[in-house]
């Protein structure tokens, strides 16, 4: 399902993300998602810079995760009730890595 990246067309040019959580550490992530150079040097994937400045409003952030649960993401209510403070002082970069 996460094919990666984005298959457009037939051919896949990247790795399969599903279980890449835990091969690297945080720090590579926000290397590589910086740009992926700094830790690929041949890397041809796009550098997403400005994941480091945008910082999260949590606009609406109750309702993605009731959304979320209802396609089966396991959040409980009181991961849904935290959800806002929790994302106080973060920005896009934290929320993807
Ligand atoms: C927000 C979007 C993206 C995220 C979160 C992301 C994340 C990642 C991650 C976690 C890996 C390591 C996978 C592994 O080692 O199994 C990776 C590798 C890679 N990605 Fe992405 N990626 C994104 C967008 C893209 C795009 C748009 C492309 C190509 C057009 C791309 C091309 C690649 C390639 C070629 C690799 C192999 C390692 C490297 O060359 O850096 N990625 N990406």
């Amino acid at each position: 399902v996460w094919d990666h990246p984005f298959l457009w067309g037939s051919k896949r040019t990247g790795p399969d993300l599903a279980r890449v959580g835990g091969r690297y550490s945080d720090d590579w992530h926000r290397a590589h998602l910086y740009n992926p150079r700094n830790v690929v040097p041949e890397s041809k994937m796009p550098a997403y810079p400005w994941l480091v400045e945008n910082k999260l409003d949590g606009k609406d952030i109750e309702k993605k995760l009731e959304v979320m649960r209802t396609l089966g993401v396991p959040y409980t209510d009181e991961d849904i009730k935290g959800a806002k403070d929790s994302l106080k002082g973060k920005t896009e970069m934290d929320a993807v890595v």
